[in-house]
């Protein structure tokens, strides 16, 4: 087991996101819980994932199905109680398992009492914890759009000004300028490690330093001054481990986030590598340039190689299903899910499982009124009134919506794929009767056993933590082949990412060597369709 109490442990770990939504029902009400996600601790414990990102679990009106909170300090009544998340933290902690929550610094819900007191006036102390602007009605103070559309300015007609918001409507910016805002951020993070949390994720952590009147959101000028303080004060503890997603971080920007002192964050959850099968909008889908695929991981794995830290993800609860966007979730739903696990797990940084993707779930088949997501909602709408054709509408959703990761988690074969014995708050994935927990773990050759493998390989084998990164073939339009090399191991993985049978030339140092895994059976020089390899060299560790 890791030794957790380690600056630095995280680099031999692997994560598993839990969406406590659509994980598991212990209560019949249709929606996930904390109980639930207790009794899914010995099945996590078998995958042997180190730690668990619980996207939040905090009180919420649940207009971003939690990404929008009204109190820091308490759960949302269907996820459980407070006596039920000490328990998660234990019980997850007896099984080696470390609960990293999910902050939402960025914003809070409107529903707030901090911005319902912000809404009391401008001489309100909370009404600067917010981001206003005084303007006219039809006048918005720019013309910044918000992420899930229509403009990012509120008007709120009794103070005569419009406050702030990236993201929804309910979703109001905080003002990170005002240092008190940052104090009671910074009391609430230490609240929570006091509880036994060992780590957090922070969601949109570089929208955090806005000017908005130079329109700018990510990677404000103040940017890192308040990550360091942010680290200084909250997460001084040296087991701690954060995460920040960071939608606009390149490679040098990472450096910083991620520096090895410590200075900022344990690691980068960066989105270049997901971005680039879109044109513009993310609901323009574009097919993916495996080149360019693999250019981006390469310049990235370089890149912070003992300059900072990764994390390696292809799913999450934004992205749809991976095996439906870059594998076949037809002829080679398992093959592919294999293939491209092994492509990301064989990579340096810290590998992030989303729920379901370990036993290969595909997205959803919904019909444009089933879907939940406000993002989704809203585009729907916005596309409908200029004009776009429903079917369309209906194939961007399907590709694209993040509703895709979010159907419940299919655990059996029974009614709602033993999710939940109500009726489920997003419809079930009708494939569970054959895509199902129950039927991976009893089939030695699912795509479940094969993440168990790797997870296991990961924490056994220094070079998948140390190894520095070659790309092979970097021109090969199918292939995705690379090697990992310490003084005395090295590994090589070798993925066809396509459904046609390809030949390709082992280097002559791993004639011979030692196979690790596989998604068929051994076989000779070609590589069968969607096949991977993963070849060790060297002395034994
Ligand atoms: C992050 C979350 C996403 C959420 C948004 C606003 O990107 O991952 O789910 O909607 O931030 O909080």
């Amino acid at each position: 087991m890791i030794d957790k109490t380690k600056y630095g442990w995280w680099r031999s770990a692997v994560f598993y996101q839990i969406y406590p939504k659509s994980f598991q029902d212990s209560d019949g009400d249709g929606v996930g819980d904390i109980p639930g996600i207790i009794s899914r601790l010995d099945y996590l414990e078998g995958l042997g994932v180190d730690g668990v990102w619980l996207s939040p679990v905090f009180a919420s009106p649940q207009a971003d199905n939690g990404y929008d909170i009204s109190d820091y300090r308490g759960i949302w009544p269907l996820y459980g109680t407070m006596e039920d998340m000490d328990r998660l933290i234990s019980e997850a902690k007896k099984r080696g398992i470390s609960v990293i929550m999910d902050l939402v610094l960025n914003h809070t819900s409107d529903e707030h009492p901090w911005f319902r007191e912000a809404l009391k006036g401008r001489e309100n102390p909370f009404h600067d914890y917010y981001v206003w602007r005084d303007g006219s009605p039809d006048c918005p103070p720019n013309d910044m759009r918000a992420c899930f559309g229509g403009s990012a300015w509120e008007y709120v007609p009794a103070l005569g000004q419009y406050y702030f918001h990236q993201f929804a409507v309910k979703q109001p910016d905080l003002n990170w300028d005002n240092p008190r805002v940052r104090r009671e951020l910074y009391d609430m993070i230490r609240f929570w490690v006091a509880r036994g949390v060992e780590g957090f994720r922070l969601d949109v952590i570089d929208s955090v330093a806005k000017e908005p009147d130079r329109k700018i959101t990510a990677r404000g000028p103040r940017l890192h001054e308040y990550i360091r303080e942010l680290s200084r004060e909250a997460f001084c503890e040296p087991g701690l481990v954060t995460v920040g997603e960071a939608w606009s971080a390149d490679v040098e920007e990472a450096k910083r986030w991620s520096a090895p002192d410590g200075s900022e964050l344990s690691m980068v959850f960066q989105f270049e590598h997901v971005c680039l099968d879109q044109r513009g909008e993310k609901w323009d889908t574009l097919p993916l340039d495996l080149v360019e695929l693999k250019r981006c991981f390469e310049r990235w794995q370089k890149g912070l190689h003992g300059r900072g830290w990764n994390s390696l993800f292809l799913d999450n609860h934004d992205l749809p299903r991976i095996v439906s966007r870059w594998g076949d979730d037809g002829k080679y739903r398992v093959e592919s899910a294999k293939c491209l696990a092994a492509m990301l797990h064989g990579m340096e940084g810290t590998p992030y499982i989303f729920q379901g993707e370990e036993i290969g779930m595909t997205n959803a088949p919904l019909e444009l009124d089933g879907y939940e997501d406000v993002e989704t909602v809203n585009m729907i709408a916005e596309r409908r009134a200029a004009g776009y054709a429903e079917a369309d509408i209906l194939a961007s959703a399907r590709a694209r919506s993040r509703d895709n990761a979010r159907t419940p988690m299919q655990w059996d074969d029974s009614p709602n794929a033993g999710f939940t014995s109500g009726t489920p708050w997003l419809a079930v994935n009708g494939n569970y009767r054959e895509i199902n927990v129950r039927a991976a773990l009893a089939d030695p050759d699912s795509v479940y056993h094969f993440y168990r493998r790797l997870i296991a390989l990961r924490k056994s084998l220094p070079v998948f933590r140390e190894g520095t990164f070659t790309l092979l073939a970097p021109e090969d339009r199918e292939i995705f082949a690379y090697r990992r090399d310490t003084e005395r191991e090295h590994l090589l993985v070798l993925c066809n990412l396509s459904g046609n049978a390809r030949s390709f030339p082992i280097p002559p140092d791993f004639e011979g060597a030692e196979r690790l895994l596989g998604n068929y059976p051994e076989g000779g020089p070609v590589l069968r369709p969607w096949e991977t390899r993963m070849l060790r060299a060297g002395e034994a560790t």
